[in-house]
């Protein structure tokens, strides 16, 4: 088996792989959204747009960003499959790196990485994942990177990790961190600097795919078939009134379009906010993390009016996870250790 001549930190979320890595010694980050159909694309009509054709045991997929015929990623099980697999690659090989072979670090959702009654490893699920990503794949035309260590880590606590060592916590302060991804809401309680972690908390129902599922029934139902992708740009850019034209077939339902995405948002932020308070009712400090990190703020401050700027939205929420476990455990590939 080579050698791995570089280590990337991969957050592979079920709607976007975060990917970070130190170059030049400073810690670059990318974001790869998942958006793979079935069989090939025929090659792009112009030379600088890149065709990705994947080949997974005997099933072709291809990277399309704006097809309707996306394959859903947004389960659990995604963790374990074939779109996981591909995911990987693909952010591996948005990163501008020439292929080599490489050690990897991944994330399992909360309540995939511990077992639920215990609170210990699920070493079933980690192995499972391990696996699947050694799996052989092939890209058309193409070289890929060859993953030959993975390292699985639990997602959502080590996002905070530099944010809480320089916020002077006592060693008894309480931090909630939420993460409101696509698919999942974790949630965690750490005691000081990280002595502790005290209670872990994952639901797999609550997340931001909550909204883009109305938006893109809100889009069809204005003539505006519109895939993952599409819709979560949309409702990122919702104030951003050119897109939202460009976006809307239906000119005279954009203010219904927005309205329902409102109306979802607002869903989603009581919903999390909801369960922070049923987990964590008195925190003394609470970080927002995950894609969904501004859109449920003003909700989780409205659960906890005492805290004021004790309720921290993490600088690039989005990246927060795969950036810290960057500086924290790939900056050697020698030395490097699992949490
Ligand atoms: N600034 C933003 N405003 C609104 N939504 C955003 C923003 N940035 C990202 N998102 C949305 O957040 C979601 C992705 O968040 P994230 O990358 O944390 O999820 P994930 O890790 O793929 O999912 P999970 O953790 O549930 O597996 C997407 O739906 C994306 O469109
Ligand atoms: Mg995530």
């Amino acid at each position: 088996m080579p050698q791995a001549k570089m280590k990337f930190a991969i957050d592979d979320g079920s709607t976007n792989v975060k990917i970070s890595w130190i170059e030049n010694g400073l810690v670059r980050s990318i974001t790869s959204p998942n958006s793979f159909r079935k069989e090939w694309k025929s090659a792009a009509l112009l030379s600088d747009k890149k065709v990705f054709n994947y080949q997974v045991g005997s099933t072709k997929y291809t990277y399309d960003a704006t097809s309707d015929k996306a394959l859903s990623t947004t389960h659990v099980a995604f963790q374990y499959d074939d779109l996981n697999l591909l995911s990987v690659h693909h952010a591996l090989l948005q990163t501008g790196i020439q292929p080599c072979p490489v050690s990897i670090l991944v994330t399992l959702p909360i309540t995939e990485y511990y077992n639920a009654d215990d609170c210990q490893k699920n070493e079933e699920n980690i192995a499972r994942k391990k696996a699947n990503l050694m799996r052989e794949i092939s890209l058309n035309k193409g070289e890929l990177f060859q993953i030959v260590d993975v390292q699985v880590l639990p997602e959502s606590l080590p996002a905070v990790l530099t944010t809480l060592m320089d916020s002077g916590v006592n060693p008894y302060t309480k931090s909630l961190v939420i993460d409101c991804g696509g698919t999942t809401l974790d949630m965690g309680v750490i005691v000081g600097e990280f002595d502790d972690v005290s209670a872990v908390y994952g639901n797999a129902d609550i997340g931001v795919s909550m909204v883009t599922d109305a938006t893109r029934k809100a889009l069809a139902a204005a003539d505006s078939d519109a895939s993952y992708l599409v819709a979560n740009e949309l409702i990122k850019r919702r104030q951003d009134r050119d897109f939202v034209g460009d976006v809307i077939n239906d000119l005279s339902k954009v203010d219904w379009v927005l309205g329902k995405i409102d109306e979802k948002i607002a869903e989603l932020g009581s919903a999390v906010a909801y369960e922070a308070k049923t987990f964590a009712r008195n925190p003394n400090r609470v970080y927002l993390v995950g894609g969904g990190a501004s859109l449920i703020e003003p909700a989780i401050r409205d659960a906890y009016p005492s805290l004021g700027d004790k309720i921290v939205l993490v600088p690039e929420p989005q990246e927060a996870l795969s950036r810290e476990i960057c500086c924290y455990h790939a900056a050697d590939p020698q030395t490097a250790d699992a949490v």
